[in-house]
């Protein structure tokens, strides 16, 4: 018996398949030419980055930087690692000086390998390696006068010393770092922010409009709409003004593709959350942290931590005990400085002359630490409990937050998976209403008439004969390059055998050559769903084809 593999996609991730990545393709396509219209190129981060870049951007306290990242340390020197686990999990006993002085010949002799290394570069030279072999040392040195002294007195305060000095040499061991430490991205904006500074875009005409596409990592609890690796389709306004017509044009662009797509019944919620100043944002987060402490007891255990690490994301809470509560709290609205009222008004008014339909969401914070002024986000149907589709706001400060000079910025990352199941549902809805799936062909369908047509074939060619087969190859090159799906099957088949195949591929048609269509120049084109047929030329079924 063959055992089943037992290699998985690993758990949060998975594959995207025909007839599935047609409609991704077309998704992104859509994004092309949306996003061009708007006058954007496209720019393409690396996958990994500094894991001090995220932190920085996105905040040490939010859930994505704190427990969400995959990080690690790029280097190979596993023998040194291994070499430093082994001298971390060594026991030493301070009643033992022989073996006290064998484990610091050991890991003097291990800072001194570690000292060469980053000598010849292998090591990366940072002050925070440095500090860790001084404190190897220096701890080593401590450790050995206090087992010392404990020789003589037997004091416990001298062997409690000795086990602190030690703990020290363990902990400065951890602390090296063998190579810079890096993360998978759990989102975009941040690197586009870094290519912005590291590219001097800012000598470029302002502003600067930039998107993206691709997959992006974070480690949360996986569940329908929700994975470890996900798809983002981004886009980044950096430079200029914060003209509020920019927020609304940024956001009408983003309706106008979700239209395009197809994407029915999106809602688009609105906030403006200030920006960090006591008489603006610094004050109301104030204001809500002191409310938040008096109602602190009947709150759950998130939102009673958030109450120190980040106020504001208290507003975020679903658990349904808390609603009534939250409804009470202080807004935002209510306490914007006369700057970002007026900001927050025009935007309004801008999305209103563009025609664009909002709500209003006192609670919308977002999860992530750089925005200040206008947030926004989008929900789709059929996505159940994860149901936004896209999420962006102003981050004037980010850019200068990461080294470069005081730059407005706004952008959006839309939900690509997200965006797909919910297109998906939308058709399931649909097809269920109508009693059947409607088939549409010819690979020119719009997005939404690509999931309709669950077939990946338009023409299956079946073929008998050796001339025939000259023929069929070069029928299916005309087809193909016509823009047709073919399929030609590498080897002779029976025309019943054919025709089966046809119908269970989902094919439209079926172009059947034999010796007679080849004589005559005359082919066979069999309609699969009602079993017409018509005899044709080549130029004539071309024709056909595309009048369809
Ligand atoms: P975000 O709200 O963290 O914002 O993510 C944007 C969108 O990505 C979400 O609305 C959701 O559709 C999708 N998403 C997030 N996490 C997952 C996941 N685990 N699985 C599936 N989809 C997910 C940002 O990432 C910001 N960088 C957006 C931005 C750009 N703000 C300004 N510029």
């Amino acid at each position: 018996m063959v055992s089943k593999s037992k290699f998985q996609a690993i758990r949060g991730t998975r594959d995207l398949l025909p007839p599935d990545t047609a409609l991704w393709n077309r998704v992104e396509q859509t994004a092309h030419e949306i996003f061009t219209t708007y006058g954007f190129g496209e720019i393409r981060p690396p996958i990994f980055e500094a894991t001090e870049l995220f932190s920085r951007a996105v905040g040490g306290d939010t859930d994505i930087v704190g427990k969400e990242m995959y990080t690690f340390e790029d280097h190979n020197l596993i023998e040194l690692e291994q070499h430093r686990a082994a001298l971390i999990i060594r026991s030493v006993s301070v009643g033992l000086p022989s073996e006290f002085a064998k484990y610091e010949r050991s890991v003097l002799a291990y800072a001194d390998v570690v000292s060469e290394r980053i000598s010849i570069g292998d090591v990366p030279r940072t002050p925070e390696n440095e500090r860790a072999l001084g404190g190897i040392r220096t701890c080593l040195g401590e450790a050995e006068r206090a087992g010392k002294d404990f020789l003589g007195s037997q004091s416990s305060s001298d062997e409690l010393a000795f086990e602190k000095y030690l703990k020290g040499v363990k902990q400065a061991l951890r602390l090296l770092r063998f190579g810079d430490v890096i993360s998978l991205r759990p989102e975009a904006t941040a690197s586009v922010c870094r290519a912005y500074i590291e590219h001097n875009m800012q000598q470029m005409p302002q502003p600067v409009k930039l998107y993206y596409m691709g997959p992006m990592f974070r480690r949360e609890r996986p569940q329908k709409g929700r994975y470890r690796q996900f798809y983002q389709i981004g886009a980044e306004i950096l430079g200029g003004p914060d003209a509020p017509a920019i927020d609304a044009e940024l956001i009408e662009m983003l309706m106008n593709f979700f239209d395009k797509c197809g994407l029915q019944g999106t809602e688009l919620d609105i906030n403006s959350i200030g920006h960090s100043a006591d008489n603006c944002r610094r004050g109301y987060v104030a204001k809500l942290k002191a409310e938040l402490e008096k109602v602190k007891d009947q709150l759950g255990a998130d939102s009673q931590r958030r109450i120190e690490t980040n106020p504001l994301r208290v507003l975020d809470s679903k658990l349904e005990h808390e609603q009534p509560i939250i409804e009470k709290l202080p807004r935002i609205a209510d306490h914007l400085c006369d700057d970002c009222k007026t900001h927050y008004a025009a935007v309004k008014r801008e999305l209103e002359l563009r025609g664009v339909l909002y709500r209003e969401n006192w609670r919308l914070v977002r999860g992530l630490d750089y925005y200040m002024r206008t947030t926004f986000e989008i929900t789709a149907r059929g996505l159940g409990s994860q149901n936004a589709v896209c999420g962006g706001g102003r981050y004037d400060g980010l850019v200068e937050l990461l080294g470069g000079p005081p730059t407005k910025g706004i952008g959006f990352a839309i939900g690509e998976d997200r965006l797909i199941l919910s297109l998906q549902e939308q058709e399931k809805v649909k097809a269920s209403r109508m009693g059947e799936i409607s088939a549409s062909i010819t690979g020119k369908a719009t997005v939404t008439g690509t999931l309709t047509n669950l077939s990946i074939v338009d023409v299956y060619i079946a073929w008998m004969g050796q001339n025939a087969y000259a023929t069929a190859i070069l029928a299916a090159k005309t087809l193909r390059n016509a823009g047709y799906r073919v399929e030609l099957p590498p080897i002779e088949q029976k025309f019943g055998k054919a025709l089966e195949r046809a119908s269970k591929l989902g094919s439209r048609f079926a172009l059947i050559l034999g010796d007679d269509e080849v004589t005559s120049g005359q082919w066979t084109l069999k309609t699969l769903a009602d079993g017409s047929q018509q005899k044709l030329t080549e130029p004539a079924l071309l024709e056909y084809l595309q009048k369809l």
